[in-house]
């Protein structure tokens, strides 16, 4: 690892595979010129444009909030766009950089996102309203926004999804992302299918599949804790027709 001034020489490897001309992954190195500010993708961004055109990966904000450009950096799900490359190198300078496992590669970095879409449209993740909307703005309580706040901020970059060790064996199971949307929607006080998404959670690929092995957790990069998530549809699910009274009372009162 060269270093001159603040900027140094740094190995990216990169695993690459097209399906149409390899038989199995392989990684390949790469060497930049690093700064302390340059991210992951800027480095990725800088050799598919000097060194590798074929280079392959899904961006577009660069700002940590499209989800688009989730990876495995060393071992770790996260968004290449927030990290800095010198936060990851190791002793000898150098980075592996990966596609999100457990998902068929389509090409180098972009993976097959199918059955992670399919699993968050299962749980209807849109607010379904009462039929009696009340004529004036749904009434919340700040402890209910509080309650919602968290799940409102997950990006669905997909990286607690490919890191959870139950999608990776089966992927009819719901999924931490989609469970922590319906939880959203669960506790929302303006939503009026309770029931139905208990009933949906509480199937054998829902809310009771999960193993309970935190991976989302260290995995996603807004810090959210779609476990806990889980645990709450848990003990939702177990009491849901004293829930679903409770929240058509309340709906009485937006
Ligand atoms: S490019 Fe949008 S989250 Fe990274």
């Amino acid at each position: 690892m060269a270093t001159n001034g603040t900027s140094k020489t740094a190995v990216i490897r990169i695993q690459k595979f097209n399906p149409d001309k390899d038989k199995k992954p392989y990684l390949k190195e790469y060497t930049v010129t690093v700064t302390p500010d340059t991210t992951i993708l800027d480095a990725l961004e800088e050799i598919k444009a000097t060194q590798d055109g074929t280079l392959t990966f899904r961006r577009s904000c660069r700002h940590a909030i499209c989800g688009s450009c989730a990876m495995n950096v060393n071992g770790h799900n996260t968004l290449v766009c927030n990290q800095r490359v010198n936060a990851h190198l190791d002793k000898k300078g150098m980075i592996t950089v990966r596609p999100l496992p457990y998902l068929p590669i389509v090409k180098d970095m972009v993976v097959d996102r199918t059955s992670f879409w399919d699993q968050y449209q299962r749980i209807k993740p849109w607010l379904v309203p009462p039929e009696d909307v009340p004529e004036t703005e749904f009434r919340m309580t700040p402890e209910e926004v509080k309650a919602l706040n968290d799940a409102e901020k997950c990006i669905m970059c997909g990286a607690c999804y490919s890191a959870c060790t139950v999608t990776a064996m089966n992927k009819s199971y719901i999924g931490p992302h989609a469970l922590l949307k319906a939880s959203l929607r669960i506790q929302d006080p303006r939503d009026s299918i309770t029931d139905e998404r208990l009933v949906e959670i509480s199937g054998a690929d829902g809310a009771y599949r999960c193993h309970t092995i935190f991976n989302c957790i260290d995995a996603c990069p807004k810090n959210l804790n779609p476990t806990q998530a889980i645990e709450t549809l848990r003990k939702l699910a177990q009491k849901r027709a004293a829930y679903v009274d409770a929240r058509k009372e309340r709906q009485k009162t937006l």
